[in-house]
């Protein structure tokens, strides 16, 4: 069973380069199983045992069902769309040395810079181009999908310290070569063919790198997994696996997946924003319920929120709590933070082992070292607008921020299984 669903995770990574391609692979597969797309722009004419899902920004998305019964409340599955990466600036080409072009890019999210060199990348994102003939803007998503740019790195004959640690300069070492001196001027032709444009009807673009190198299924038993972004489409495709196996009679069923996680969330499509409060309220008014009938409603909810968290690293053993220690294939991670950056506590953890428990899958439990930062993710940050019980968990994996990742390949099916116990 492990190996189907480590399979199609890997489909569903590959189809998703960048936030605006998940967000695409999710609506298609939602399509796929009778979902209809509402539009923030038009009325909601929602309807008792309805499907529906809505996208912000075409990076974030959120899909919802209504029961046939009365509703008992909402239960929601959140994770977030993006991942660290470089992102193309506004006039990317940079000519080196009169024999190269290479591409000015900047950091996006806090990334392990080392193993995005030497490298085969590529180049994907979204192009807003204005149509030639009717004038309007529309928004058409690109993969130049093929290797593409490459981050060289320096010789070890010409910084023999490298190997005792060196500080990356994002201006300065993190430049992709893209060509030889006579891919001049062609940058923004290679994007405008694969947005199947003109260059000079491209008003605007939201490109970053991603890692070329295909997934992998490892290890003695081949039991790791390791695919690029697995933080966090790993969560967002067990929530959307479970969100559709689940039987959703009770429960609105929510499955929801922002963008900007990576960067604070603080944007008109993150975690920090109105897009949840706004489908729960709007799905609430269309269905001709009160605003009290929602406040009702809130007060009986649940709220799962997934992100990736840290497995025991077997060369770092002592950066992990040294009680609460979490192993890849060991099953599905709560976390806890005394200072609510994890939102988890004693009523949350309880409603979530007991989902695990009904759904017969492993929960293993984390907290940061008392004497080191943890991570942030988006439970804490959502709640802010959309305040119901939460529990942060996430699954386990090594590496966490690298161009490559690595899990185990037991632990998607837990998060599908318990997802599906949640949207029952
Ligand atoms: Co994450």
């Amino acid at each position: 069973m492990h190996n189907e669903i480590s399979k199609q995770l890997i489909e569903f990574i590959k189809k998703s380069p960048t936030c605006f391609h998940a967000v695409q692979t999710m609506s298609d597969l939602l399509i796929e199983e009778g979902f209809t797309e509402l539009k923030e722009n038009e009325k909601w004419k929602l309807e008792k045992g309805g499907k529906y899902f809505v996208t912000r920004n075409g990076s974030s998305l959120i899909a919802f069902t209504i029961p046939e019964q009365e509703m008992k409340g909402m239960r929601i599955m959140a994770s977030h769309s993006d991942s660290p990466s470089f992102k193309i600036k506004e006039n990317p080409e940079m000519e080196a040395e009169g024999h190269y072009i290479k591409l000015n890019v900047e950091k996006y999210g806090g990334m392990l810079c080392a193993p995005w060199f030497d490298r085969p990348l590529s180049i994907a994102g979204r192009v807003i181009v204005r149509d030639p003939e009717t004038g309007t803007l529309r928004t058409v998503l690109v993969n130049v999908d093929r290797d593409l740019v490459m981050i060289p790195n320096l010789a070890i004959h010409m910084n023999r310290e490298v190997n005792d640690g060196y500080k990356y300069n994002a201006q300065k070492d993190m430049l992709p070569l893209y060509g030889d001196i006579t891919a001049k001027d062609s940058f923004m032709k290679t994007i405008a063919d694969a947005a199947g444009a003109a260059p000079d009807d491209i008003l605007g673009h939201d490109l970053f790198l991603y890692n070329r190198q295909k997934a992998s299924i490892w290890g003695a038993s081949e039991e790791f997994l390791s695919s690029a972004r697995l933080d966090d489409l790993q969560c967002a495709f067990s929530s959307l696996k479970g969100f559709l196996a689940g039987e959703k009679k009770e429960y609105m069923a929510v499955h929801c997946v922002l963008d900007n996680e990576e960067v604070g969330s603080g944007t008109k499509q993150g975690a920090a924003s109105t897009f949840l409060y706004d489908t729960l309220t709007r799905a609430h008014d269309s269905l001709g319920l009160s605003r009290e009938d929602y406040l009702i409603h809130l007060a009986d909810s649940f709220m799962v929120s997934s992100d990736n968290a840290h497995a025991v690293h077997p060369n770092y053993p002592e950066k992990m709590d040294p009680v609460n220690r979490t192993y890849l294939n060991g099953g599905i991670v709560l976390k806890f933070n005394a200072n609510q950056k994890y939102c988890t506590d004693g009523v949350s953890a309880a409603m979530f082992r007991d989902i695990c428990q009904k759904a017969g899958v492993p929960v293993q439990t984390f907290t940061n070292r008392s004497d080191m930062m943890g991570g942030s993710t988006l439970g804490n940050i959502s709640n802010t607008q959309v305040a119901l019980n939460t529990a942060d968990i996430g699954l386990p994996q090594l590496a966490m921020h690298s161009p490559y990742e690595t899990v185990g390949v037991r632990d998607t099916e837990y998060l599908i299984r318990a997802a599906e116990v949640l949207f029952c």
